[in-house]
């Protein structure tokens, strides 16, 4: 059974990466999911914001920062200089203790640090960077257009200052969602990654105060990337790369029959622990040898590319047919 596809352009030994996340974050970790038969991982975040603040918010109660405010640069830089540094590192050792592809990713704040974080991130021998790019829509002077614009300098300003294979992962919270896709999709860029599940704050009612509650997807997530990679399948040429609620390896086979190249999984690893993937690699196998698919390509996008299903992925409203049942 060949279960091979790609990611970023590599050819990666089965589908299922392990998604950025705590469970990328030391090269123990990476190797763990490497052991355990990770096509690929994607390495936690590295958070430019994290690393000014980190060291920033305790100096920032020192009086002596608050009249010398150039010694708190001062500080910042050499916090980032630090924590870009410390990330390098872990790239190179997770590189000498896998064979398994190893991709980095960024956050950024600063528009200038998203291609020199990407430049380092290139020296340091990751094969692939993903760019989690996310500007709040919370600022009510900004134009969609002008966020959106935003996403493409950013991506375009990597490109500028990097060779390696670039992904390119996203939320949803976008004024025509399509349109943007499309856009960043013709960018040189090598996958689009969909979509990134951000922190949901929640209020706990005795407490008064804001928590954080539904740290991990649930499996109905999995409906809206499918979605939108069953609508983009075969109308963008770049890697359609699946992201939230997938939970088990009929999650998986939906995203690739939908026309996934590949799935990025993080919450059921949390719940049912890394060796999990193993479980999903032999019943993907076992659905694979019952269906009599030998390969991937076999059945990739093979529900998106029926007329008839891709006009229920388009239908948002719930209307009764005329026989009363609901579609
Ligand atoms: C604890 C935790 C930490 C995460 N950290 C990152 C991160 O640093 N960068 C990122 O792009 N996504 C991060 N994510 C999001 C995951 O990569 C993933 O996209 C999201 O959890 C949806 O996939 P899932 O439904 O399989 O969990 C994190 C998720 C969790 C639960």
């Amino acid at each position: 059974m060949d279960l091979s596809t790609t990611f970023m352009g590599i050819k990666i030994a089965n589908p299922l990466i392990v998604a950025s996340s705590g469970l990328t974050s030391s090269v123990d970790k990476i190797k763990e999911c490497a052991d355990n038969g990770a096509g690929a991982v994607v390495l936690k975040s590295l958070f430019e914001e994290q690393l000014i603040t980190g060291k920033a918010k305790l100096i920032n109660q020192d009086d002596m920062y608050f009249w010398y405010p150039q010694a708190l640069d001062f500080v910042n830089t050499i916090s980032k200089e630090e924590g870009l540094s410390a990330y390098l590192n872990m790239i190179e050792k997770a590189k000498k203790s896998v064979s398994i592809p190893v991709m980095a990713s960024i956050n950024c704040v600063t528009p200038w640090e998203w291609p020199r974080f990407a430049a380092q991130i290139e020296k340091s021998g990751a094969d692939g960077i993903e760019l989690n790019i996310f500007i709040p829509p919370t600022n009510i002077n900004l134009t969609g257009y002008k966020i959106e614009e935003t996403y493409m300098d950013i991506i375009h300003e990597v490109r500028k200052h990097t060779n390696i294979p670039i992904a390119v992962k996203v939320g949803f919270y976008f004024t025509n969602l399509y349109r943007t896709l499309y856009k960043i999709s013709n960018l040189d860029i090598n996958s689009l990654v969909l979509f990134n599940r951000y922190y949901r704050p929640d209020i706990d009612i005795e407490t008064l105060r804001v928590v954080a509650q539904n740290v991990y997807s649930s499996p109905h997530e999995i409906t809206l990337s499918l979605r939108w990679i069953a609508l983009l399948y075969g109308r963008i040429s770049k890697e359609l790369v699946a992201a939230t609620g997938v939970h088990d390896y009929q999650g998986v086979i939906k995203q690739l029959l939908a026309g996934a190249t590949s799935v990025q999984i993080c919450s059921t690893l949390y719940k049912n622990g890394v060796p999990f993937l193993r479980t999903m690699l032999d019943d993907l196998e076992k659905w694979m040898s019952r269906k009599e698919y030998s390969n991937l390509a076999a059945f990739r996008g093979l529900v998106a590319k029926n007329e008839e299903n891709t006009a229920a992925f388009e239908r948002l409203q719930f209307m009764k047919k005329t026989t009363g049942k609901l579609f």
